[in-house]
């Protein structure tokens, strides 16, 4: 085996344990989707890639979420920092990680969330698939759940946030959820594979809401 497969392999297994008894959409298996999914959009967008550097931002990615951390952004960073110098990562490699790992998460309907990098548009895609579809409505009602979060209330509209402060400190409930992040990621996909499920996913989400509608006056 080679050293970057056995950086990859004690990676995976780091995060798989850190990771085993999350609850609120951000577990092992989250992690494991994410990377599986890179590993395929890098395998159709050439051969210039680092993917030695995807498979790590996509194993360490949710490794400390600033959801979870009191909206704290540089935990996740320097965790996976730490984690890779232990790990002797090049220098460059671990800046690199860090800052896909920075620039991932969505932050707001009307705030740009662009990774900077090729190899970073390739995991913030494969993050945000998973957010879609019948497991992002899994998740969604997981993490709302955990946070305390109501699943809908009718007189609570939506809010097309305009800063990452105001996304970050919103109260509303996790249907308001599927209009501020989960229906407008289809559009804000990088790649054309992620655009094509990410399509898909999001029709599957349009018929939830429906039949959810159509079921939540409690008159059938
Ligand atoms: P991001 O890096 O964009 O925050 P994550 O991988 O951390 O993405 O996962 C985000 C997922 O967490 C969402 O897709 C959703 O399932 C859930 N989530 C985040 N914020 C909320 C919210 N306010 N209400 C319900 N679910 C949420
Ligand atoms: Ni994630």
């Amino acid at each position: 085996m080679n050293n970057k497969k056995r950086i990859i392999n004690s990676t995976l297994r780091y995060v798989r344990k850190k990771l085993a008894h999350d609850s609120s959409g951000h577990d092992w298996w989250h992690v494991y989707r994410v990377w599986k999914i890179a590993k395929k959009i890098a395998n159709k967008e050439g051969d210039k890639l680092n993917v030695f550097v995807i498979e790590l931002a996509s194993l360490l990615h949710d490794i400390a979420d600033y959801k979870l951390h009191s909206g704290n952004e540089d935990i996740g960073p320097t965790k996976a920092r730490k984690w890779l110098e232990k790990m002797n990562v090049s220098v460059d490699e671990i800046n690199h990680v860090c800052k896909i790992i920075k620039d991932i998460s969505f932050r707001g309907a009307k705030v740009k969330s662009k990774a900077k990098t090729k190899e970073g548009m390739i995991v913030q895609d494969a993050d945000r698939i998973d957010a879609l579809g019948a497991l992002g409505i899994a998740r969604a009602f997981a993490y709302g759940g955990r946070m305390g979060k109501l699943i809908y209330d009718p007189s609570i509209k939506p809010v097309m946030h305009g800063s990452f402060e105001e996304y970050k400190n919103n109260k509303s409930s996790t249907i308001n959820h599927f209009y501020e992040k989960l229906l407008l990621l289809e559009k804000l996909m990088n790649t054309e594979y992620a655009k094509r499920i990410a399509r898909e996913r999001t029709m599957f989400m349009k018929k939830f809401l429906e039949e959810f509608y159509s079921e939540s006056d409690g008159s059938r």
